[in-house]
């Protein structure tokens, strides 16, 4: 069934309360990457430009004690949104009690307020952490405070938080609609539709660290996809169960019966590295050189190599639908990105495909080169994302109302 959105409602006069992701990266109060306050603004701004009151919810972090309140306040990035929509944006303190309650009865259609960080609630209280223990008596208290509820925090989906189901199911327990807003209706429709009913050939590129996280994503997807290509430091795990030699390459020992099942189950559709840039030590200066599919005894596999690029460019070339999660060697060292930005390249170079990036450093790679609009969807959810393709039902779109 289809999720009530935005765009079925009407927020004229309306006090909308709206769950963002505002968790980003924040120093000294200065905003480190402001991609998901830009991702959350096509939401705000058809609520303003309708006449709705748009009040914003979102953790920031892990409070664990009165100190991390300092660095962990939503302040900076209320100024923040201010900026990108070139209008005023009124910042309350606290999330709860007589203060919030004034500042909402004084908005008028139109304007906006920022409430301070949804997690300060896991201190200081007897219920424990009220927001991440998903207190009822906190969801109901938020609901309480608005006419409608919408959902665009795909990025603490994964998560059932007071702010994001708990409100939700008080709101449509009160008969009041609980809908999801455009950037999760775009995170829906790329990472859970796109992905359920891939346009073939589906090929899906995974990389990072270690096996261990993309095992479901791989069981996942096995059936969807024509082709998996892995590379990262996951690959050596599967060489190693290829019997392969990897040399001092990071890998799992305890996975590696895994990985020769997982070979096994997706008969044929994983490919893998067939050479790779290999090193002496895990350092951007180490030396190096193209090693084939076995890495020497002292040397370490640190990114995929150039036939394995070209390999990879090939299948990619006739894709009708991509993910990309996890990037192809230790990217965050220049002498080992080759691999990572080649993959970035070829998806934005594929024509007529729909190309979906999820997860951290791949995400960086499509910014470092620039890519970014020529993708269909970058995702702007981490743990979100991963558990999305493991084809999990994520608490914060189950509780969004049906159609
Ligand atoms: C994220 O960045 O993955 C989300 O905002 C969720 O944050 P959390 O892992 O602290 O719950």
């Amino acid at each position: 069934m289809a999720k009530l959105t935005i765009s079925d409602l009407d927020v004229k006069d309306k006090k909308v309360l709206v769950r963002v992701d505002f968790n980003v990266p924040i120093k000294d109060g200065v905003i480190g990457d402001d991609n998901r306050i830009v991702a959350a603004l096509p939401t705000i701004k058809y609520i303003i430009e309708n006449g709705g009151k748009a009040i914003l919810l979102s953790h920031l972090g892990r409070i664990k004690s009165d100190d991390d309140k300092k660095e962990l306040s939503l302040k900076p990035v209320a100024a923040r949104l201010s900026e990108l929509l070139d209008r005023p944006v009124t910042f309350v303190p606290e999330n709860e009690g007589k203060s919030v309650e004034s500042a909402i009865d004084e908005m008028h259609d139109g304007d906006i307020i920022v409430l301070e960080n949804t997690r300060f609630q896991d201190i200081d209280n007897d219920f424990g952490k009220r927001e991440s223990k998903n207190d009822p008596t906190l969801g109901e208290y938020w609901a309480s405070l608005g006419d409608i509820y919408v959902n665009d925090a795909f990025g603490t989906a994964h998560r059932s938080h007071a702010s994001n189901v708990g409100i939700a199911e008080a709101m449509k327990k009160a008969g009041k609609p609980a809908a999801a807003g455009y950037l999760m209706e775009k995170e829906i429709k790329f990472l859970g539709d796109a992905v359920a009913n891939p346009e073939h050939p589906f090929v899906t590129i995974l990389g990072g660290a270690k096996v261990s996280d993309k095992i479901d994503v791989i069981n996942n997807l096995i059936p969807k996809s024509d082709h998996i290509l892995i590379g990262g430091g996951m690959a050596y795990t599967f060489l190693a169960a290829q019997g392969h030699d990897i040399g001092k390459s990071l890998f799992e020992p305890d996975k590696v019966e895994l990985a020769k099942q997982l070979l096994k189950d997706a008969d044929g559709k994983i490919v893998l590295p067939v050479d790779n840039l290999a090193a002496t030590e895990f350092s951007n200066d180490a030396s190096r050189e193209v090693v084939g599919d076995d890495i020497p005894d002292n040397m370490m596999g640190l990114d995929i190599g150039p036939k394995t690029v070209e390999k990879f460019k090939e299948i990619l070339k006739s894709a009708k639908t991509v993910v990309w999660n996890g990037p192809m060697g230790a990217f965050e060292m220049p002498n080992f990105a080759k691999g990572t930005l080649e993959v970035g390249k070829s998806l934005a170079d594929l024509e007529n495909a729909t190309t979906i990036i999820g997860g951290g450093d791949s995400t960086a790679a499509a910014k470092q080169l620039g890519i970014a609009p020529k993708i269909s969807h970058i995702s702007t959810g981490g743990g979100a994302s991963l558990q999305y393709l493991e084809g999990k039902d994520l608490p914060g779109i189950v509780c969004i109302s049906e159609k």
